[in-house]
């Protein structure tokens, strides 16, 4: 089965570093297609370069966050546009499978691949990294689903990280109305939601019984934006201009 890694990403110093990184792991996988979704008007052409590098099965797209959010102040719906976008492409070229989202800064074990290919309708598992509890994860007891441990419940019916589940392709088509909200930090519950009918304890638990940490909600420290690194990524132009 396909495995489809839907990946939003925006332009900034650490964007090409962070799809290094996330390249080199998403080669050691078979069957994998990358959706790469930018927020952005125009794909960045190092992008799809790095990408054509690869060897991976991707497709580079494109949709930004609508203007309305881009200039609210606060926090922000980040990744919701790309995210949708990567479901309209499910919905018109996928039939099975399964997909994932996956942020271009978290990392990510090689076992989680093989551990998400088993979802059959909703997979969940623990996302290492996540606040000050250090965890974001199912809660089992008897082997069973028992409740969710978070650093950040705030009111939300699947208070999950947005690397803890994955989601069969087939079942995505039997709900032609799932989307994300454009709701900064609830995301993930309203997606999860909008999968009705499905409740959490539905939710198929991998990683022995959540045992183990496979995906980690890494973040990068921002980096000033550099001329001298634009020139070297993106630019034609030498160092020497910028010295003068
Ligand atoms: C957390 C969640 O894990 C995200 O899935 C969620 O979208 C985000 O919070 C949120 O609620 O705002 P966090 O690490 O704080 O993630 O956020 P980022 O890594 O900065 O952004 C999440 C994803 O969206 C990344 O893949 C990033 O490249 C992308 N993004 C971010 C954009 O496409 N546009 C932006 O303006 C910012
Ligand atoms: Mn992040």
């Amino acid at each position: 089965e396909t495995l489809y890694i839907i990946t939003p990403t925006y332009r900034r110093p650490e964007q090409i570093p962070e799809l290094t990184r996330m390249a080199h792991t998403l080669m050691l996988i078979k069957n994998v297609h990358w959706l790469v979704i930018e927020d952005a008007t125009v794909a960045t052409k190092q992008v799809t370069k790095l990408l054509e590098r690869t060897g991976l099965k991707f497709d580079h797209l494109i949709a930004p966050m609508p203007e309305k959010y881009k200039l609210k102040k606060g926090a922000k719906p980040r990744g919701v546009s790309n995210r949708n976008r990567g479901l309209q492409w499910i919905r018109a070229n996928a039939t099975r499978g399964v997909f994932y989202f996956a942020d271009d800064d978290n990392t990510y074990d090689i076992e989680l691949f093989d551990e998400i290919r088993k979802t059959k309708t909703v997979s969940m598992f623990p996302v290492g990294l996540c606040t000050k509890f250090g965890l974001s994860s199912p809660i089992l007891k008897n082997g069973k689903f028992a409740g969710f441990y978070d650093g950040w419940v705030a009111g939300r019916k699947f208070p999950v990280d947005m690397a803890g589940f994955a989601v069969n392709v087939k079942f995505l088509h039997q709900r032609p109305n799932a989307s994300m909200p454009f709701r900064a930090g609830y995301e993930e519950d309203g997606f999860l939601k909008s999968l009705a009918p499905f409740e959490p304890r539905d939710a198929q638990l991998l990683a022995d019984n959540c045992t183990k940490v496979l995906a980690w909600h890494t973040q990068t420290k921002k980096n000033e934006p550099s001329a001298a690194l634009d020139m070297k990524l993106y630019g034609s132009t030498n160092l020497v201009k910028l010295k003068q």
